[in-house]
């Protein structure tokens, strides 16, 4: 027989009817890497949230939203690992060393990422690491900028008319070394930039050189899927100057599908 539970924030309540809902998904001493989507708590996933309803101590980022840490239960101790580009608040080893001093401690432990765990998130490297030391290690699945600002946008990611691929890259790589641009030309794709706002001049003249018009569409989106979110659009020669007037985060797509709305 289906059981059900009742999950209950200060802005929605959650009737979920699933089996095996008493058993708590973590037991102590193993830590879950958490998606928490890009910001609208909406985003968050029914899994996202039991997990963060079973927590003991949630060790979060920066770009998790102010309404989704609202819904972590106030049993649960909070400790912020945010960081900010250029000046680390707490160094990754010393993140990862937090997060295996409290699976030592028997702690339930989730890991709360913006987006999802594993696209640019180092969610892979905080799995290798805890795995490394004998933990157990869950991953739930978060809905990444990408796919969660281009919606809120009107953007289609892929369109059978224009955009038959799309790319992920990171303008923030380790480094600070640009992306490997080959490839990123091809006319047919989408390609969506993560962490490119203060690179946006490069990103600009290196797809020129890659043979990208001018005239294709881009789009620039802040704050994406949040209230104060912004949409910025216009065209690859003038990617610079949109860039300069908006602020992290923001996620720059360029491509056809830019160009489109609802
Ligand atoms: C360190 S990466 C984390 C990505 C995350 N793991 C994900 O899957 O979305 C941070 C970058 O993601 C993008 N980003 C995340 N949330 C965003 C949002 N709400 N609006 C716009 N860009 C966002 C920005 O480019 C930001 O600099």
């Amino acid at each position: 027989m289906k059981q059900s539970a009742i999950f209950t924030s200060n802005r929605m309540q959650v009737k979920w009817p699933m089996s095996g809902l008493n058993q708590t998904p973590l037991q102590p001493g193993e830590v879950a890497l958490v998606g928490a989507g890009p910001g609208d708590p909406e985003l968050l996933t029914l899994k996202a949230l039991r997990y963060l309803h079973s927590a003991d101590v949630v060790v979060y980022d920066r770009l998790v939203s102010a309404e989704i840490l609202a819904m972590i239960p106030e049993s649960a101790e909070r400790i912020f690992a945010g960081k900010h580009a250029g000046h680390h608040c707490i160094a990754q080893s010393e993140i990862i060393a937090l997060l295996v001093e409290q699976a030592v401690l028997k702690r339930r432990v989730v890991r709360l990422k913006g987006g999802d765990p594993f696209i640019f998130g180092r969610g892979g490297e905080e799995m290798e690491s805890l795995a490394a030391q004998g933990i157990r290690v869950h991953v739930v699945a978060g809905i990444t900028a990408a796919a969660g600002c281009a919606a809120a946008a009107g953007i289609p990611l892929t369109h059978r008319d224009c955009a038959h691929r799309l790319t992920l890259v990171t303008g923030h790589p380790r480094g600070e070394e640009l992306p490997d641009w080959q490839g990123l030309g091809h006319p047919e794709q989408t390609v969506v930039f993560y962490m490119g706002l203060h690179q946006a001049a490069a990103i600009q003249a290196q797809l020129h050189v890659q043979g990208v018009p001018g005239d294709m569409p881009v789009a620039l989106i802040e704050q994406g899927t949040l209230p104060s979110q912004r949409v910025v659009r216009g065209t690859l020669q003038a990617l610079a100057r949109l860039a300069q007037d908006l602020s992290s985060p923001c996620l720059i797509i360029v491509g056809h599908v830019a160009a489109l709305n609802t």
